[in-house]
């Protein structure tokens, strides 16, 4: 049978994929490595499935990796005998708790089959959120900014764990770039807001993350250049014939 990492999405229980679903109800025991996590898959599947793991709030690597062990210990003769999900908010793969879970698993366990189902990550839930549009062409970088840092270098950068928002946006503005704040985006739990001003934000609040973007960034879009002359011009709406259209 199989341990699934299962991607939640950001925190609202219909933006879980209908596989991601489909696995949950499927499951024998699901796994949360925190009480958000757990809060969205609650949604999906009964209290009695969901199993018990501690995490230690720590950066400790001897501890955390006992307890990853510990961890791997429990889950993986449950995932043996049944079908076992390990759930985690956004997606498994982009800096997230279940890269301790499989990194574990295939040294202890290494018979135990994994399946990892995509989640609708912050990466990209972000720009609808914040009404960006990183156009055909650009590029995008992901960083993280704990603790007031403020990384500097890509046009355009999505920078997580956002917990000292004014001190974070200092370092920004003095490096050129412009930058809105997004906390709880697509998210039951809390409130959700999005702000470029970083007083409105400066409670800590670890789901908080950042879109900064160069000030002097020049975008060139064929169809930004419609003009009120212009609006339903064969020229206008041919522009870009040679750029594939179905994505
Ligand atoms: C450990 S990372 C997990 C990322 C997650 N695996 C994903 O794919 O979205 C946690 C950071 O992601 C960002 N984040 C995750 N979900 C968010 C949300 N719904 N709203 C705002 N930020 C979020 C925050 O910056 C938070 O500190």
């Amino acid at each position: 049978m199989t341990l699934y990492g299962v991607g939640l999405g950001p925190g609202e229980a219909d933006l879980v994929t209908v596989r991601g679903q489909e696995v949950l109800e499927n499951a024998d025991v699901v796994y949360s490595p925190g009480r958000l996590s757990r809060t969205v898959a609650l949604n999906h599947v009964d209290e009695s499935k969901i199993g018990d793991l501690d995490f230690p709030m720590t950066k400790d690597e001897a501890k955390l990796r006992a307890a990853w062990k510990e961890a791997a210990a429990e889950i993986a003769p449950n995932a043996r005998d049944g079908d076992v999900a390990f759930v985690t908010l956004g997606d498994p793969n982009v800096y997230s708790t279940f890269g301790h879970l499989r990194r574990t698993i295939d040294a202890f366990h290494s018979d135990v089959d994994l399946e990892i189902v995509p989640g609708v990550s912050a990466v990209t839930a972000f720009a609808t959120a914040m009404g960006v549009e990183i156009e055909a062409g650009a590029g995008l970088s992901l960083r993280e900014a704990a603790s007031g840092h403020s990384p500097t270098g890509p046009d355009r950068m999505i920078l997580f764990k956002v917990t000292d928002a004014p001190a974070t946006h200092e370092g920004l503005v003095a490096a050129g770039y412009d930058v809105t704040y997004g906390r709880r985006l697509f998210m039951e739990q809390g409130e959700t807001l999005v702000t470029d001003d970083p007083r409105e934000i400066d409670e800590r609040d670890y789901y908080t993350l950042a879109y900064a973007e160069k000030a002097d960034l020049e975008v060139e879009q064929a169809t930004a250049a419609f003009g009120t002359d212009e609006s339903g011009s064969e020229e206008a709406t041919t522009a870009d014939t040679a750029e594939a259209i179905d994505d």
